[in-house]
């Protein structure tokens, strides 16, 4: 708890730096050619956005991921937090959905609700591909026992109690399928717990699909499925 406060404090602190950059966000225009010649290149970041079907600027993602997310998420996206999700590689379009609807109170959380509520559209855009540019470090199942019985439920599901294969949704490998299924692939095993509890018990009330399939898993099913996950490449 102490941790996690003063990893609050500190990315309170970054906060004003959202203000200096929106700032420079707003003034200028900016060519649509700057998302492609993003290589670390620190300067561009704080000069303006593109006209509205704008390519995201992944130096300004990259920057404000930076000044604030990385406390929590990681370098990169790659959190070594286990509460914490990985966002590496995610899909940027889901990324974004996450993002908007913590900022709406769509989906509840109290941290996220109050970083989400400090981005603009772009911000969120710019942010989602910059982390899904990054490479997702890979993960490991912990228990071998609970992850082959993850293993079932993520690949076959549970036909005698109608419970969807995970796998033909996140797909095989946990990839996901682009823009509308998650990546789950070795995401840690607490926060894929978190989240189908939260599911199930309604209080992440965000996927009618993933309401739905939660509500069918036993403690131990989800336990096991997110052991499995942790494992998954
Ligand atoms: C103080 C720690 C902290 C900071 C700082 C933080 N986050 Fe989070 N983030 C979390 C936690 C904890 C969750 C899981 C929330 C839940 O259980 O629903 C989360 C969830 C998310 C998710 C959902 C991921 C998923 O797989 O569904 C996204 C996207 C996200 N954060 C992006 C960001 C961005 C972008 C920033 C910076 C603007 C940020 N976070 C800053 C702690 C933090
Ligand atoms: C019918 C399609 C479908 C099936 C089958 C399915 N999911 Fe999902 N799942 C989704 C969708 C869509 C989302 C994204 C929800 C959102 O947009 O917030 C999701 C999100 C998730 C998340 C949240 C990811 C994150 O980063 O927060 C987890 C965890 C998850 N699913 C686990 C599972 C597991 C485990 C199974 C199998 C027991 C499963 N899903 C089966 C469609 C499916």
């Amino acid at each position: 708890m102490k941790l996690l406060a003063s990893l609050l404090t500190a990315a309170l602190l970054a906060v004003p730096a959202f203000d200096a950059l929106a700032q420079g966000h707003a003034a200028a225009e900016k060519p649509a050619a700057a998302a492609e010649n993003h290589a670390g290149d620190g300067k561009a970041a704080g000069e303006g956005k593109a006209a509205q079907p704008a390519k995201p600027d992944l130096a300004q993602g990259e920057q404000k991921f930076t000044a604030v997310c990385v406390a929590c998420h990681g370098a990169g996206g790659n959190s070594g937090v286990p509460a914490n999700p990985k966002l590496a590689q995610q899909h940027p379009e889901y990324i974004i959905k996450q993002l908007q609807e913590f900022k709406a109170g769509k989906r509840k959380n109290p941290i996220m609700q109050g970083f989400a509520a400090q981005l603009s559209d772009d911000d969120m855009r710019n942010i989602g591909y910059y982390v899904a540019s990054n490479k997702a470090k890979e993960g490991f199942a912990k228990d071998k026992a609970l992850a082959s019985m993850g293993e079932k439920i993520y690949r076959g599901g549970i036909a005698d109690r109608q419970i969807a294969a995970c796998a033909g949704c996140h797909s095989p490998n946990g990839a996901g399928i682009p823009a509308q299924y998650p990546r789950l692939s070795g995401q840690h095993a607490d926060y894929t717990v978190a989240q189908l509890t939260q599911f199930r018990e309604g209080v992440r009330n965000n996927s009618l699909q993933m309401t739905q399939i939660a509500a069918k898993l036993n403690d131990r099913e989800i336990r096991a499925v997110a052991d499995y996950i942790a494992g998954l490449r």
